[in-house]
């Protein structure tokens, strides 16, 4: 029985290789850099298998899915954590960048639940990390916020499709993780609700065997989506905008 954990070398990734390790034969250990991988190896030792990929190229996730499709793995869970964040308006991103976000954000994570699904007997899990950006367009993490949306989307379907399968969108607000730039436009950014990436994988954790679709850890922002819902969304963009406006 095995675990798949991609960005298992990030910091959300790695609460899950440390929750998850005790509880299967193998957690394959996607990641792009091999001494990341190997590191890991050391510390959580010989039940990681280092599976080198850059998710943004697509020959490397077709062949993680051909990998699968041979070895034919019993996978217990599923983790498609790998993700980027590019901030600021789209016309200031470069084709490459909008390109490798979308392939990595969205693209590598369904291909990854095409292949792996076959191999998932009844009991297992699929979580998907998304965020609570997905609950509602926000200019100038428009891109980051859209593949998301995707990800929140495509799971919650997935979910009906494949009884049996629980499918998870992990949606936290922000988490205090390198992903997150600390200063933009000369002001030390401020993060509402920020929480530590091992609260967002424990109560994915809880929440994906309670069989939910939906897994938003602190109360914050399981209050922001229910604004979201019943807050007409150009509201809830123009406040947004006013919040950021500083760090443009
Ligand atoms: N931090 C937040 O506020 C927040 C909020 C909501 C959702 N999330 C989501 O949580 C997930 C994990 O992010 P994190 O906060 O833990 O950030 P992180 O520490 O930067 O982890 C991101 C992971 O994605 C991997 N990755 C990036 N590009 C890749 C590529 N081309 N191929 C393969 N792997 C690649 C990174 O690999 P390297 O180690 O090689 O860089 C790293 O392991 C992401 O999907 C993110 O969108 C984060």
């Amino acid at each position: 029985m095995i675990a798949i954990i991609t960005g298992a070398t990030g910091d959300i990734g790695e609460e899950f290789v440390k929750r998850l390790v005790s509880e299967v034969d193998q957690v394959w250990a996607v990641g792009r850099s091999e001494n990341k991988l190997d590191s890991l190896k050391e510390r959580y030792g010989g039940k990681i298998v280092p599976v080198k990929a850059d998710l943004s190229e697509k020959d490397d996730v077709f062949a993680l899915c051909r990998k699968i499709e041979e070895e034919k793995p019993d996978i217990r869970y599923l983790v498609n954590n790998a993700g980027v964040a590019k901030f600021g308006r789209v016309s200031g991103l470069s084709l490459e960048e909008i390109s490798d976000m979308l392939d990595i954000n969205d693209k590598a994570a369904t291909l990854l639940c095409r292949a792996c699904i076959p191999f998932m007997a009844e009991g297992s899990y699929i979580l998907n990390i998304a965020s609570a950006s997905a609950f509602q367009p926000n200019p100038y993490i428009t891109l980051y916020s859209a593949s998301k949306a995707y990800l929140l989307s495509f799971t919650r379907s997935l979910n009906v499709e494949n009884e049996g399968i629980n499918c998870t969108a992990v949606c936290p607000g922000w988490v205090d993780t390198k992903m997150l730039p600390k200063n933009s436009n000369g002001y030390k950014v401020k993060y509402p609700g920020i929480v530590p990436a091992a609260r967002v994988v424990d109560s994915a954790l809880k929440d994906c065997r309670r069989g939910k679709d939906v897994s938003v850890c602190s109360f914050y922002y399981r209050y922001m989506r229910f604004l979201s819902k019943v807050t007409p969304h150009k509201l809830v963009m123009k406040i947004w905008v006013g919040m950021i406006r500083k760090y443009i």
